[in-house]
């Protein structure tokens, strides 16, 4: 079973409370109407003004913690995002690989707790610069969907995000037939390990997404939405690449 294309706006550490409730009522009046798949991600501290002006969308964590309680000082547990109205949780992004130290093995646990809590996982993997000028991409990506997917089985609802690391936040993006290939490549990797409850597994792409390039990024075979960071910013592109989703 094939799910619908999802759009996955992930602000990072941006805005104000004013800027979160102002962007949640502008972004109810703007999505083009069946927007159930469109997903923004504030900062957490943001969750409780977003969450009684959630209409037309859905709302999710950009990282959780594995452990469901406990002396984590900073951290927020995949049952608090959900009791903030959240409905998915970002892990593993490159920026918290990088600047956190993430292993694939932390990512999974994050996932496992996340499915766990009821909010369903946003995995991302992606290769860095170094990696693809060694040709390594595809070894790079298969050991990441290796290590940071946890088991699924049938009616476990896990969305992956394709992110090369030079492509975010640069206004680079992979070519077309790169872009195919990679997509191909996981969604046979999870066929392979997992097999038909892979069918259920979307495969975003995120990197230098815009309104200007996203209806063909959402062309490309094997593409099953975006993950938007800087472009999600303001209502205007987030409305325009959620209507070349058909949302
Ligand atoms: P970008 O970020 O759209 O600004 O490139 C994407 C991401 O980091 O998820």
């Amino acid at each position: 079973m094939t799910r619908p294309k999802l759009m996955v706006a992930n602000w990072k550490m941006h805005g104000t409370r004013a800027d979160a409730r102002s962007y949640a009522q502008a972004m109810a009046r703007m999505l083009p109407g069946g927007g159930a798949r469109v997903v923004i991600c504030p900062p957490a501290g943001f969750l409780a003004d977003m969450q009684p002006l959630a209409e037309g969308f859905s709302l999710g964590g950009q990282d959780c913690h594995p452990e469901p309680s406990g002396a984590y000082t900073g951290e927020h547990s995949a049952a608090m995002l959900k009791e903030l109205g959240c409905e998915y949780v970002i892990v593993g992004h490159s920026e918290r690989r990088q600047y956190h130290g993430e292993t694939g093995a932390l990512v999974r646990a994050k996932a496992e707790a996340a499915l766990a809590a009821g909010l369903e996982p946003i995995v991302c993997i992606g290769e860095r610069l170094e990696e693809r000028r060694q040709g390594q991409t595809e070894a790079v990506l298969s050991r990441q969907v290796e290590n940071s997917v946890p088991p699924l089985t049938f009616g476990t609802n896990l969305t992956i995000a394709y992110e090369p690391v030079w492509a975010i936040g640069t206004g680079l993006t992979p070519t077309s037939s790169d872009l195919h290939a990679a997509h191909e490549r996981i969604h046979r990797q999870l066929h392979a390990r997992f097999g038909e409850a892979a069918r259920a597994v979307r495969v975003l792409y995120g990197g230098s997404v815009k309104a200007e390039n996203a209806a063909e990024i959402l062309r490309s075979p094997g593409v099953d939405g975006v993950l938007v960071g800087g472009a999600s910013l303001k209502v205007e592109s987030m409305a325009a690449i959620a209507s070349s989703l058909g949302a």
